[in-house]
């Protein structure tokens, strides 16, 4: 859902000075041929934190070819029992396909309808551009699946985090008062982001 293309390809210049809605091109004579391909998602992941799964982007910001283009995609790698918590992408619709073991994947509409369902390597699911979605990885062994974004940056709000551990923390009374809880259970929350 990004905006069209003004020209066949714009490599991003990511150490520009100057600021652009997108990033600004690289000379065409500066181009070539490894500007188009990337292998930064051909390694697994470190899944060793709280949540037990990792994603690995590939975004214009790892892989400049991409900016302008509308497009993107993620690596994301699941321990056993591993959870991709729930989070939205502002700017795009995310498509995946399972590649290794199985995912409960969820999404939440903004009528508060809950979708989900349990995948297996080869199968894939959509999640439309905005919702708050989750995977969680219900195998016995690890789980893979690679996404795609219609955006080159598609960003990622991460629930957890973004309410939990932002900087500077967003005050308890707004917390206690969302949640229905007592400041201590938002200490608690607090406490296991490390803030
Ligand atoms: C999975 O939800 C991802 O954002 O890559
Ligand atoms: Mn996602």
């Amino acid at each position: 859902s990004d905006p069209d293309s003004l020209q066949d390809f714009c490599v991003a210049n990511l150490n520009s000075s100057i600021s652009v809605n997108g990033f600004p091109c690289k000379p065409d004579a500066e181009v070539t041929f490894n500007d188009f391909f990337f292998d930064g998602l051909s390694k697994e992941g470190d899944t060793t934190n709280v949540f037990g799964s990792k994603v690995t982007p590939g975004s214009v910001l790892e892989f400049p070819g991409l900016n302008t283009l509308g497009i993107s995609m993620n690596r994301v790698d699941f321990a056993p029992g591993g959870l991709n918590p729930p989070h939205s992408h502002p700017r795009a619709t995310e498509s995946g396909v399972v590649i290794k073991g199985k995912l409960l994947v969820g999404f939440i509409s903004t009528n508060n309808v809950y979708y989900s369902k349990v995948l297996t390597a080869g199968q894939m699911f959509v999640i439309p551009k905005g919702l708050v979605h989750f995977q969680l990885n219900v195998g016995e062994g690890k789980a893979l699946t690679i996404t795609a974004f219609n955006s080159h940056l598609p960003g990622a709000a991460v629930l957890p985090l973004n309410l939990f551990a932002s900087t500077p923390a967003i005050p308890n009374g707004v917390l206690t008062k969302a949640f229905q809880v007592e400041d201590d259970v938002i200490n608690a929350i607090k406490s296991k982001f490390g803030s």
